[in-house]
């Protein structure tokens, strides 16, 4: 049985689970192979009916098989997935692969999963110097050439196998960028989003345009910040619930769907078992952010230490103004300074 948890409304008219899980996890390898689909079957078992993944990920294959396997009617689940950056000078070749992989009938949500693009392409996210903006084009298309390719797939050539296409990562800037040349408006941005970066002006763009914001990294991913935070602490300990269920309330609760990684079945529980917050405690946690030492993205995976750009953007080309702190909740210490 599905899970009692709200659904928001795409403007393609489909609907998406205000709560889904998160399929960055769990690489396939010897031994491993069916760790991830049982995962997942357990998700879907518990009453998950969104599975976010990405060509990037290596794992659509064990995701459509965890579909296959659930004996949920394909027409009550939702799979996005993504085009990644090495993936850019062919998207019809990648949404094909794609298409294959899941082996699902249709992809209900296609994203662009980051903004830049890279050169090579090594087989697996990308790899050599990053391009996409206009100042790069002779690098490789700018991310509004890959997006009229998305639009044309989605319009045409591959009409019926993908629902939705949408964007990934993208901030104002960008997102401005692209509505200069693009004819479709993204049903999606899925962007790191979390009570240490709530993305207000973000979230309020985004509804103006009717893009809807997936929250990803919504618990802070292996970062103890968001668990271990007193004012989230301090609403869990008044509702009996964990620290995590307040952050993914507070997301549901404010419109963006929440997109939480968990192989444990506890928790799988426990992420899609929400509450409701009062508007006093919806305002605390619009508020943690404002204190420096708690302002801050957590997705380092995406961000080189030394030179302090993001999958090979200045953090202005990205057009972030949160930078990433050193020591999340404790320091100010930044390792890159945002706007
Ligand atoms: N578009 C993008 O560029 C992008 C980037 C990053 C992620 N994503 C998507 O977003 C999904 C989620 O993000 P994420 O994996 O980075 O981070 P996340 O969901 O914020 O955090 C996942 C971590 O939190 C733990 N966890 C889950 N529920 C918990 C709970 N109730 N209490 C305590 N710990 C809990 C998980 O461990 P257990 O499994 O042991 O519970 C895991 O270590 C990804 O899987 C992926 O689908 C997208």
């Amino acid at each position: 049985m599905a899970a009692d948890i709200p659904s928001f409304n795409l403007n393609t008219g489909a609907k998406l689970p205000s709560v889904g899980m998160g399929c960055w996890q769990g690489q396939p390898g010897p031994g491993r192979d069916n760790e991830l689909v049982d995962a997942l079957v357990k998700a879907i078992n518990v009453g998950y009916r969104h599975l976010d993944t990405a060509t990037g990920y290596q794992n659509e294959g064990e995701v459509g098989q965890a579909v296959r396997q659930s004996g949920v009617p394909r027409s009550e689940l939702f799979v996005t997935t993504k085009l990644r950056p090495g993936g850019v000078h062919d998207p019809v070749k990648e949404f094909e692969n794609s298409f294959k992989a899941l082996d699902i009938d249709y992809i209900d949500l296609w994203l662009l999963h980051w903004p830049q693009g890279f050169t090579e392409d090594d087989g697996g996210f990308g790899a050599g110097q990053a391009c996409g903006l206009e100042h790069q084009k002779h690098l490789g298309p700018t991310f509004n050439e890959t997006w009229a390719k998305m639009e044309d797939i989605f319009l045409n050539s591959h009409k019926g196998k993908v629902k939705a296409i949408g964007v990934s990562n993208f901030s104002i800037k960008n997102l401005e960028i692209l509505a200069k040349t693009s004819k479709v408006t993204p049903a999606v941005n899925q962007i790191e989003a979390h009570p240490y970066l709530p993305e207000h002006e973000l979230v309020e763009y985004c509804k103006q345009k009717g893009i809807h914001i997936t929250a990803y990294s919504p618990l802070g991913q292996y970062n103890a910040s968001i668990h271990d935070d007193k004012d989230l602490n301090e609403i869990a300990k008044k509702h009996d619930v964990t620290a995590a269920t307040v952050a993914l309330s507070w997301a549901v609760q404010r419109g963006t769907s929440v997109a939480p990684k968990s192989t444990n079945e506890k928790r799988m529980k426990q992420n899609i078992t929400l509450i409701k917050l009062s508007d006093e405690e919806m305002k605390q946690v619009n508020n943690i952010s404002h204190d420096p030492k708690r302002s801050t993205r957590l997705n380092f995976f995406v961000i080189d230490k030394e030179t302090g750009k993001i999958l090979g953007w200045t953090m202005e080309e990205m057009g972030w103004d949160v930078g990433f702190l050193e020591e999340p909740g404790k320091s100010t210490k930044k390792i890159a300074e945002g706007k």
